[in-house]
């Protein structure tokens, strides 16, 4: 299935060209695992574009390629940061620290299992992304000035977690007894607090019942309107219906003989 493209007149603000990857088993006897065999791919502000291909194939890793948590082979990940090729940066070659800045406006991600810090409440592990995004500018030796953002701060994380039906009981709770479904949709909120250029989902809905499903369906429709360049992994074909404005299918071993022949 593939779409026509949303904004086809926007330019892209996400260019990936020519990135492979592959790893190296060293619990068998360090063969390598060959994953991505030269990925192209653009996403421009306001699509959605979906990638699709059977289990295995490298979708969750090209993912992690674009979030910077794996280096890559070869190839080049350009993400415009201020809207001109100028400001563009290259993932696949940047600092960590550059990374880091990168993750704290620019680029969101939902990855299908949560990852939080032990024993901070489930509110403040979203709260703690708008907190870092925009940090408090007032002199924090103001009395009260901390306090005062990490409310607002708490209060618009309450808004969002109620929009997700998260139970009123759990906001105080670290989530790491929460079900499979709750903690999805603190990851969920995580990646939606704030308002990002490249929104990276890895299977966002596989634990959630549909009506939550539709919650986050809605979610995606709004940061597509707002601009955002959104690239997921819905194994759900209904959600991808929805939301996707195109799909991609990784080029595995054999296609890229078949092009370079
Ligand atoms: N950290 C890793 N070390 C070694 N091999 C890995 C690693 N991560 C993934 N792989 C392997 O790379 C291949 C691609 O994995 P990946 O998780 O990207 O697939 P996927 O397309 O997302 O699959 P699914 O649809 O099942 O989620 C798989 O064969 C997997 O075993
Ligand atoms: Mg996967």
């Amino acid at each position: 299935m593939t779409h026509a493209p949303h904004s086809s007149s926007a330019a892209p603000i996400l260019r990936v060209r020519g990135v492979r990857k592959h790893f190296t088993l060293h619990l068998r006897d360090g063969r390598d695992l060959p994953v991505l065999h030269g990925v192209d791919l653009d996403a421009a502000p306001g699509e959605c574009v979906a990638l699709v291909g059977a289990s295995g194939k490298g979708k969750s890793t090209l993912i992690k390629c674009l979030y910077g948590n794996y280096g890559v082979d070869a190839g080049s990940i350009l993400l415009r940061t201020d809207g001109t090729a100028r400001g563009e940066i290259d993932i696949a070659q940047a600092t960590p620290q550059q990374v880091i800045g990168l993750r704290q406006r620019a680029i969101a991600y939902v990855s299908q299992f949560l990852r939080a810090v032990p024993r901070v409440p489930a509110i403040d592990v979203v709260a703690e992304r708008l907190l870092q995004a925009n940090p408090v500018t007032a002199d924090l030796g103001q009395a009260g000035a901390w306090e005062a953002a990490q409310d607002a701060a708490r209060e618009e994380v309450a808004a969002l977690f109620e929009r997700l039906n998260l139970p009123r009981a759990l906001w105080q709770l670290p989530p790491a007894t929460f079900s499979g479904g709750e903690q999805q949709r603190v990851n969920i909120a995580r990646g939606f607090i704030l308002p990002s250029d490249l929104l990276l989902l890895d299977e966002p809905t596989a634990s959630l019942d549909a009506a939550n499903r539709r919650v986050v369906m809605q979610l995606i429709q709004e940061a597509k309107a707002r601009g955002t360049a959104v690239i997921g992994i819905f194994h759900d074909e209904e959600v991808r219906d929805a939301v996707a404005t195109r799909c991609v299918t990784l080029p595995s071993a054999a296609n890229e003989l078949e092009t370079t022949r």
